[in-house]
């Protein structure tokens, strides 16, 4: 099976890849990013030295362009799309939504018409919990939960998830939606809760925590959602969504004295700074028929996995060097300074 998988060299996508072409030997991939901030190569150089020129193949390129992506399909014999390319940040959103639409549902509605004209077999999209909005103290969400995005950001995902329903039952494009809650685990970008938090406890810096800490998040390892996009690809219904989650919830404040108990610092690191505007309360993900249809389960204990990525960010620190560029700098300085 052949793929384009698109966002690869970002967080999600860059595990995908990697868990896909060292798990299974039936898969080729072709991995398309625009290499935004957030995209990183260096996150894939092992696979690229690995199956570069035989099972993997790097595109530079944009999901909007639409004579690009066609050709790709085209061209490159392509049996399946796996959606990852997005703009992800939630705070980015709200400080400049324009780029969420360009690329969450324009470059979204690309990649299904090209599909459409090529006759496609089978198109996964990567969409989020977050399309469902917020949650009160009690319940899940599951895929029949209404859409109620909040933020830009969530609001551009819940767009593309419905131009995918159109496709599906418009010209019977056999897309399949997933929906997954929060990843944690190597190679995200350090503008997320996790990574920003370790970063900043290991240089001694504030921790800066939205409003009073108490929003819960329902924390899953990239490697079992990884799993669940493999899953949703290899037999999931087209029209179908899927919820992917892992039974994990806790409160922002938690997660960050857990990360400092691992490291070793003190809790008069953290800083109370001002809250995100329209932040969700409560996530927690339903994932009954995921796990009842594609046999979904997440295997992966928070305890083991956020120590391993405590370890992984240690051990990769010019990694991290490398993904805190100028853009990454400019945004983040001025962000935290009208929060503090
Ligand atoms: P990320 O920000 O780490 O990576 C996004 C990647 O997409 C980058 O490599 C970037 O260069 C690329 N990209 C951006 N715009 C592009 C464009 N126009 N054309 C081609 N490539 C482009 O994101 P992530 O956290 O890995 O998220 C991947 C997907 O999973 C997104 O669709 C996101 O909405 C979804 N998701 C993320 C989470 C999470 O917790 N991170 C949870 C559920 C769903
Ligand atoms: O739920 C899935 C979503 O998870 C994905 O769709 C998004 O792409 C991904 O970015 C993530 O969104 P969140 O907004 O939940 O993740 P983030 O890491 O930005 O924040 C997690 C929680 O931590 C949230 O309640 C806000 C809080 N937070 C975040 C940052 C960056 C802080 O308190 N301080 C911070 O500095």
């Amino acid at each position: 099976m052949r793929l384009l998988v698109t966002g690869g060299c970002g967080f999600i996508g860059a595990n995908f890849i990697r868990h896909m072409l060292t798990s299974r030997d039936d898969v080729a991939v072709v991995n398309l990013d625009k290499l935004t901030y957030a995209g990183n190569p260096l996150s894939l150089s092992d696979i690229e030295e690995r199956f570069g020129g035989s099972r993997y193949h790097f595109v530079k390129g944009d999901i909007a362009d639409a004579p690009l992506v066609e050709s790709l399909l085209r061209d490159q014999g392509v049996d399946a799309v796996v959606n990852f390319a997005a703009e992800t940040h939630v705070d980015r959103s709200i400080a400049d939504p324009a780029p969420f639409l360009t690329t969450n549902v324009m470059g979204t509605q690309v990649l299904l018409e090209a599909a459409r004209r090529t006759g496609l077999p089978r198109f996964v999209h990567v969409s989020t919990d977050e399309v469902y909005g917020a949650l009160g103290p009690e319940g899940k969400f599951t895929e029949k939960t209404p859409l109620a995005p909040n933020s830009p950001y969530s609001a551009s995902k819940a767009s593309a998830d419905l131009l995918c329903r159109a496709y599906f039952k418009t010209y019977g494009l056999p897309v399949v939606v997933t929906r997954c809650s929060n990843n944690y685990g190597p190679y995200q970008f350090p503008e997320k809760l996790i990574p920003l938090m370790i970063l900043k406890a290991q240089a001694n810096e504030p921790l800066p925590v939205y409003g009073d800490g108490l929003q819960v998040r329902d924390w899953i390892h990239v490697l079992d959602h990884c799993r669940g996009v493999e899953l949703a690809l290899m037999k999931g219904e087209p029209g179908d969504i899927y919820n992917f989650g892992s039974d994990n919830e806790k409160a922002n404040l938690e997660v960050v004295r857990t990360l400092l108990a691992i490291l070793g610092k003190p809790e008069s690191l953290i800083r109370f700074v001002a809250d995100r505007p329209g932040h969700d309360r409560r996530y927690a993900m339903g994932f009954e028929y995921a796990g009842k249809r594609l046999g979904f389960a997440p295997q992966i204990a928070f305890a083991d996995g956020l120590s391993q990525t405590v370890a992984w960010y240690r051990e990769n620190a010019d990694w991290l060097q490398a993904v805190q560029s100028g853009a990454y700098r400019e945004f983040m300085d001025t962000w935290y300074e009208e929060r503090a």
